[in-house]
C-alpha cells in the first residue's frame, strides 16, 4: 500500500509571513512586489505617499480601476529599480463581512509569480480581518498534487512582508494563530484529497499515531480496532463496518494542553472538550446503494474526522493551554454478502437498539457509537461532532454555511461566535422534539432514517438521542461547506478555522 506522502513534507509554510510597522526597504535590496487596496471609490486604504501613490493613482485612473471586490491591476516596472505594483479591490472597505478570503486570493494570485511581495495593509480593516486575510493568503497556495507524476512548477513566492501599523491590533498574535491554523488544515485537506484506496479506516489510525509521535510530550493516541468494539458492544459502529473488507477503527486522541501530559501511563483529562468526527472513508451507500454519478466525491465522507485530526494538529501547534479529547469514527461503508440489510436491527453502546431502514444512513451509526464512547469516559465539558451528515443539508445551507445543532446555549453562542470571528460561517437549526417523532420505529427504540422531509434535522436528532441528560452537546453538518464539488473539487479544510478560533477563544476563559 502506498503510504507516507502526507506527512513528509518538511517546512510546513509555503511562504515566510512577517509584519513590519514601517516600510524600509533594504539598501540595494531587489525590487519587490508593492500590494496596495483600494475600495470602490479608488482610495488606496493604506498610509501611502511620494512615488508610490502618483504611480497608484495613475494605475487606478488608466486601468479604469473599480475597486470591485478581488478585482486587481498590476503595473509591471518597466524600469530599474522600483517594485511592481498590484492594486486588489476591496470593494466596500467598511463592509468587508466575510469578502477577505476574495482579497487574498486575488492578492496570492498576484504575487505568486514574484519572488517577494510587500502588503500595504489597510489600517481601516479591523484585526478579525487581518487574521483571515493571513490565513487565506496562506490557504491559496495550497494544492494537492500527490499522484500527479510531472508536478507544475512551484509558485516563486517565497517572502510576503505586511506593513501594518495600528496600535490596537496585535499583528503578531494574528499571524501565530493563522500560521497553527493552517497547518492544521493543511493536513485536514490533504487526508480529505487523498483517494479512498489509500485513505482507508487503518491510514487514518496511522497517521493519527503519527500526530502523536510528533507531539508526544502532550498528546497520546490509542486506537481501537472491531475486536475492542464488539466488547464494548458498539453494534452501530460494527454494522457499517462489517460490510467492508477493511476494518473499522475508533480513534483516540487525548491533548494534555492544561493538565500536562504525566509519566505514568494512565493520565487523565481535565474537563475536557471532546471532539467527535465521522470518519467513512468511502460511503457507497451499502446495500442501499448509491447511485454511480459522482459517487467518487464520497471519499471525502471522512472530512469530519479529517477536520477533528487538523484541528487538533493546529492546536498542537498553538499549544493552546485546554485538555481536548478527539475520537474519529472511522470505516468504510461498503455492500458485500456480510453487510447490513435494511431492516436489520442493531444495538448501541448505551443499549438502544436501533433499526437500520437505509444502510446509507450510516454516519449516525458510527457516530452514536463514538458519542457513547465519550461518555461512558470522559466527563467532557462540551462534546461537538463534525459530520459530512446529510445530502438534505447541502440542500438547505449549500456551501456557505455549515449546520450547527445544540442542547446548550454556551456552546451554542460560542460556535457561533467562532463562525463569525473566522468567516467559517455556521447556521443555528432546531432540534425539536416535533421532528425527533420522525425516527420513531414500531420494532425498535429507534430507526436511523426520518422520511424525506427535514433530513438533516432528523439525522441531529438520531443523535442527540445518544446524548445523556445534562451533557452538553453540539453537531456540525458540514456536509455542504466540507468539499467543493465539479471540476476543482477538493476538501476545502472547513471547519478548522472555526473550531480554531472556537478553542482559542476557550483557553482564553
Ligand atoms: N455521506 C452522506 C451524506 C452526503 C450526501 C454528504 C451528499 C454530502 C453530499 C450520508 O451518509 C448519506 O448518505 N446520507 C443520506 C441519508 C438518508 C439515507 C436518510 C442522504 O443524505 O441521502
Ligand atoms: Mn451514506
Ligand atoms: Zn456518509
Amino acid at each position: 500500500m502506498q503510504q507516507g506522502t502526507l506527512m513528509a513534507k518538511k517546512s510546513p509554510l509555503p511562504f515566510t509571513l512577517n509584519t513590519h510597522t514601517t516600510y524600509t526597504p533594504k539598501k540595494n535590496a531587489k525590487p519587490k512586489h508593492l500590494v496596495l487596496f483600494a475600495d470602490k471609490d479608488g482610495n488606496i486604504l493604506g498610509n501611502l505617499d511620494g512615488d508610490y501613490l502618483e504611480r497608484a493613482t495613475a494605475l487606478i485612473s488608466h486601468a479604469q480601476f473599480k475597486g470591485a471586490l478581488g478585482e486587481t491591476v498590476s503595473d509591471f516596472a518597466l524600469a530599474g529599480d522600483v517594485p511592481v505594483i498590484s492594486i486588489i479591490g476591496t470593494g466596500e472597505a467598511d463592509k468587508l463581512g466575510n469578502n477577505i478570503a476574495k482579497v487574498a486570493k486575488s492578492t496570492y494570485n498576484a504575487l505568486k509569480g514574484s519572488k517577494a511581495g510587500v502588503i500595504l495593509w489597510g489600517d481601516r480593516i479591523c484585526q478579525k480581518h487581518f487574521t483571515q486575510f493571513a490565513l487565506a493568503l496562506l490557504n491559496a497556495s495550497y494544492r494537492f498534487d500527490a499522484h500527479k507524476s510531472k508536478k507544475d512548477d512551484k509558485d516563486a513566492l517565497s517572502t510576503v512582508d505586511i506593513i501594518a501599523n495600528r496600535e490596537d491590533m496585535d499583528y503578531a498574535d494574528a499571524l501565530a494563530h493563522a500560521t497553527a491554523t493552517f497547518i492544521g488544515q493543511s493536513l485536514t485537506r490533504d487526508v480529505a484529497n487523498e483517494a479512498p484506496n489509500i485513505m482507508n479506516p487503518k491510514e487514518l489510525a496511522r497517521l493519527a499515531k503519527e500526530l502523536g509521535k510528533t507531539y508526544a510530550s502532550s498528546t497520546s493516541v490509542t486506537v481501537l480496532g472491531e475486536k475492542e468494539m464488539t466488547k464494548l458492544g458498539m453494534g452501530c459502529f460494527l454494522a457499517v463496518s462489517k460490510g467492508s473488507e477493511q476494518e473499522g477503527q475508533l480513534v483516540v486522541i487525548e491533548y494534555f494542553g492544561k493538565s500536562g501530559k504525566p509519566k505514568g501511563k494512565k493520565a487523565k483529562l481535565q474537563d475536557p472538550i471532546a471532539l467527535v468526527g465521522k470518519g467513512i472513508t468511502f460511503d457507497t451507500g451499502g446495500i442501499s446503494l448509491k447511485p454511480a454519478a459522482g459517487m467518487d466525491e464520497m471519499k471525502f465522507d471522512m472530512g469530519g474526522a479529517a477536520a477533528m485530526l487538523g484541528t487538533i494538529k493546529a492546536v498542537c501547534e498553538a499549544q493552546l493551554p485546554l485538555d481536548i479529547v478527539v475520537v474519529l469514527a472511522c470505516a468504510e461503508n461498503m455492500p458485500s454478502g456480510r453487510a447490513t440489510r435494511p431492516g436489520d436491527i442493531v444495538k448501541a453502546m448505551n443499549g438502544t437498539s436501533v433499526e437500520i431502514l437505509n444502510t446509507d444512513a450510516e454516519g449516525r451509526l458510527v457516530l452514536c457509537d463514538a458519542l457513547c464512547y465519550v461518555q461512558a469516559n470522559y466527563q467532557a465539558k462540551t462534546i461537538i461532532d463534525a459530520a459530512t451528515l446529510t445530502g438534505a443539508c447541502v440542500i438547505a445551507l449549500g456551501g456557505v454555511r455549515s449546520g450547527l445543532y445544540s442542547n446548550d446555549e454556551d456552546t451554542l453562542f460560542a460556535l457561533e461566535q467562532a463562525g463569525e470571528q473566522s468567516g467559517d460561517l455556521l447556521w443555528h437549526m432546531p432540534l425539536d422534539d416535533g421532528y425527533d417523532v420522525q425516527l420513531k420505529s414500531n420494532i425498535a427504540d429507534v430507526q436511523n432514517i426520518g422520511g424525506r422531509e427535514a433530513g438533516s434535522v432528523t439525522a441531529a436528532c438520531f443523535l442527540q438521542r445518544f446524548i445523556k441528560d445534562g451533557q452538553a452537546w453540539a453537531h456540525l453538518d458540514i456536509a455542504g461547506t466540507a468539499w467543493h464539488t465539479g471540476e476543482n473539487k477538493g476538501a476545502t479544510g472547513r471547519p478548522v478555522p472555526m473550531l480554531m478560533s472556537y478553542l482559542t477563544a476557550q483557553a482564553e476563559v
